[in-house]
């Protein structure tokens, strides 16, 4: 336990919850490791990276094995890294065999979770085990990143907005300050086929209704982040959209170079830099 990175931790919490209340969001850049990386590699991409200031925050989502490695680099070197799972189980606890509670990522370490990744959603993970994902992980307050994004089929069919009000569903009973969205189209997952960035905004601001909608009174405390194939390239063209708060990168996320500079197209947005 280190006591400043705790009262750094508390500052960070305290001044997210200020902005909310003001309807500011701070930005957010989030990597999702996926089924990547080892111990060391994890060790070697936090030696490298370079946070730069503090105005955007960063998340990493590694494999849970990897938090309490990653938590004890992160605090010695005082790194403003958010710990984020991919994954919890529903339950409290008990004979689930092969799954991880929404208590033992805390104690590993994590202060966040994705909930309905689309990889999930493709393992068979329906809404309402995904509302009970949520709301179980809102129970340990753990902040949730819940992924919406429709298909290839549904995006040919034109039913994006139909198929992202539908999954919004799932986080109706969460407490706002701790809920931020990630819209994915499952299309641009992997693929190099990002969604173009007017299209992306025009997508978020959507949410942003939704998400009003849902929220009257705390919506400006949901952060809504395009993920699908975003790269160094292509980062501050979504940083620029005004709904769009922030990325959660897949491959591009995986080297501490690439991911930094993601980082860096955000921070613009969040104030420095000009
Ligand atoms: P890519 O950035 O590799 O397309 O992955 C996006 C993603 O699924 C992040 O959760």
């Amino acid at each position: 336990m280190n006591g400043a990175h705790e009262i750094e931790a508390l500052v960070r919490r305290v001044v997210e919850q200020v902005l909310a209340g003001s309807g500011e969001r701070r930005p957010l850049a989030a990597a999702n490791w996926k089924m990547n990386h080892t111990s060391i590699e994890a060790a070697a991409f936090l030696e490298a990276l370079d946070p730069g200031d503090s105005s955007c925050d960063i998340w990493i989502a590694p494999p849970a094995t990897l938090l309490p490695g990653m938590k004890a680099i992160i605090e010695r070197r005082n790194l403003p890294v958010t710990l984020c799972a991919q994954d919890v189980h529903e339950k409290e606890n008990g004979a689930h065999t092969g799954e991880i509670s929404a208590a033992m990522l805390k104690d590993a370490g994590a202060e966040a979770v994705l909930v309905g990744h689309s990889e999930r959603r493709e393992q068979g993970e329906g809404a309402e085990r995904l509302q009970a994902k949520a709301e179980q992980a809102a129970a340990h307050g753990l902040r949730i990143l819940y992924c919406i994004g429709e298909s290839e089929a549904e995006y040919s069919a034109g039913l994006t907005k139909q198929v992202l009000a539908r999954q919004l569903e799932a986080v109706r009973n969460i407490p706002a300050n701790l809920l931020d969205i990630a819209y994915e189209p499952v299309w641009a997952i992997g693929t190099g086929r990002a969604a173009g960035k007017e299209d992306a905004q025009e997508i978020h601001a959507f949410i942003r209704l939704e998400v009003q909608r849902h929220f009257p009174d705390q919506s400006g405390a949901v952060r809504i982040v395009y993920g699908g194939s975003v790269k160094p390239e292509n980062a501050s063209g979504y940083a620029d959209g005004a709904d769009i708060d922030g990325a959660l990168v897949g491959g591009a996320s995986l080297h501490a170079e690439s991911f930094q500079s993601i980082i860096h197209a955000f921070q613009k947005k969040g104030g420095s830099g000009g």
